[in-house]
């Protein structure tokens, strides 16, 4: 089967170049703490945040945590706990760290899951975030790129979990592969 290239959204060299200025931002903000975990959202992230957390000059663990939404998540917002933490993050400074903010429903229900287990602090950083499909308002930290309400697969995000592997941010036509 030949699956087509995706067109470049965001190349390469772009996702690099501002990976490299988030993680300089992040390394100078957590200077003085010891502790920082980072914590990875299932599937998406997994490449953003193994970039990231490479670039990082300061010490830093990484888990994650795998979120699903109810249907398409735009009407309910209902999101479900698939997999949790290994760490008690209670008194730990932790980073969450998404591939992209689109509704804002996954991002809201996880700051909101994290904050209840007392962190000593707890920021975001989104890769992407489309503006034009927000449903409820996040604070977003850290944050890659704004993009239009386009379909994207590339550097972890997928469609019909085709494309995740790709070193760039593409555009597919809703529901093809
Ligand atoms: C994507 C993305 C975010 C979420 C954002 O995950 O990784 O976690 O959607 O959407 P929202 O802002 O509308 O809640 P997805 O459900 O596609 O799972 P995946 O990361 O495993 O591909």
């Amino acid at each position: 089967m030949v699956i087509p290239t995706p067109p470049v959204l965001i190349s390469e060299r772009q996702i690099q170049r501002k990976v490299g200025r988030l993680a300089a931002r992040i390394s100078a903000d957590y200077g003085a703490v010891d502790d920082l975990l980072m914590v990875g959202v299932l599937k998406g992230a997994f490449i953003f945040l193994a970039d990231l957390s490479r670039r990082l000059a300061i010490p830093r663990r990484v888990d994650f945590m795998a979120l699903s939404t109810y249907g398409d998540g735009t009407t309910t917002g209902a999101v479900r706990l698939i997999m949790d933490l290994r760490t008690d993050i209670r008194g730990k400074h932790v980073l969450v760290v998404e591939d992209i903010v689109d509704t804002g429903h996954t991002l809201a229900y996880l700051m909101k899951t994290l904050a209840a287990r007392e962190p000593a602090s707890l920021a975001c950083c989104a890769l992407l975030r489309k503006l034009d499909r927000k449903k409820v308002d996040v604070d977003i930290d850290y944050l890659g790129f704004d993009i239009p309400d386009v379909w994207v697969v590339g550097y972890g995000l997928d469609c019909a979990d085709q494309h995740r592997t790709l070193p760039y941010i593409g555009t597919v036509a809703p529901g093809s592969t």
